[in-house]
């Protein structure tokens, strides 16, 4: 084991790789915790640099928008600069490598970052959006951006109205189709296993409580206790990027 992981989580591991080893389905759900070691600030860390001083709560939403796209737009290019240069880490690729060890996997992220995809992992459901893509404000569809249209605000190609990132901003409705597939996840999944999340938003911090409903193991793994904890049984108390590919060998030994 990584000095990153305590000793006593030993036996933690040896359980939680057992119970994935013998699973049928395991339901995935990732949050900002695990793009932290990519060097991507979580959304419960303060802001730094230019945006100290603001919550995301007080960007990330359509009454922000409205009222000074620009402003919003500055947040979301600098965001997007740190997705563009940051890299996959241990903790993405050990999942892309898990997906193809057990019968069946599912992978439902929070994260906007693509970064699951960038390690190899396929048919993840983005149930926040992603946050390369722009999507207009009117069509409500992902949309090309305009070479020609003047201005400082990207705009659409087929319709010339403003483009938005194609992300749900707080208060909005989870894409349908997201939502559907990660709810069918969470009720069909013998093992779920919840990565680096706060379990605070809603609805994706509702799927471990399905599977908690159903009587499945649910696995934690963050370094920090979070409203799951108490919940979760093993609780793999560590970084995603030390813990998952420990996880990923011990689960080959079984
Ligand atoms: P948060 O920022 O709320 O929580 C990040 C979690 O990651 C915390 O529980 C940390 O303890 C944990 N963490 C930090 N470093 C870690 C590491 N190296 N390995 C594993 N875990 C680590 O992020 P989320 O729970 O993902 O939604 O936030 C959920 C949603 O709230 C986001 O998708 C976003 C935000 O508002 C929207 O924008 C709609």
């Amino acid at each position: 084991m990584t000095s990153e992981i305590p000793a006593s989580a030993h036996l933690s591991m040896q359980r939680a790789a057992g119970t994935v080893a013998a699973a049928r389905h395991v339901c995935v759900l990732t949050g900002a915790g695990i793009s932290a070691e990519s060097g991507i600030p979580t959304f419960r860390d303060a802001l730094t640099g230019l945006w100290a001083g603001f919550r995301p709560e007080e960007l990330a939403t359509l009454d922000a928008f409205e009222r000074d796209p620009a402003f919003v737009w500055r947040w979301y290019e600098w965001r997007r600069e740190l997705v563009r240069q940051a890299r996959p880490n241990a903790g993405h690729l050990a999942l892309a490598e898990l997906a193809r060890r057990v019968p069946r996997l599912t992978l439902v992220t929070q994260n906007v970052d693509g970064l699951h995809q960038r390690a190899g992992s396929v048919d993840v459901i983005e149930y926040h959006g992603n946050i390369l893509r722009d999507r207009c404000l009117a069509e409500q569809i992902v949309a090309e951006r305009s070479r020609d249209a003047g201005g400082d605000l990207p705009r659409c190609a087929s319709c010339g109205g403003l483009l938005r990132p194609d992300v749900v901003w707080f208060g909005e409705m989870i894409p349908a189709v997201a939502m559907r597939l990660a709810d069918a996840a969470a009720e069909d999944c013998d093992v779920f296993m919840s990565v680096g999340t706060s379990s605070l938003v809603y609805p994706a911090a509702g799927l471990a409580e399905i599977a908690l409903s159903r009587g499945v193991a649910v696995i934690e793994i963050n370094p920090n206790p979070t409203e799951l904890t108490t919940h979760a049984d093993p609780v793999l108390a560590g970084p995603a990027g030390a813990i998952l590919p420990v996880l990923l060998d011990l689960i080959g030994r079984n």
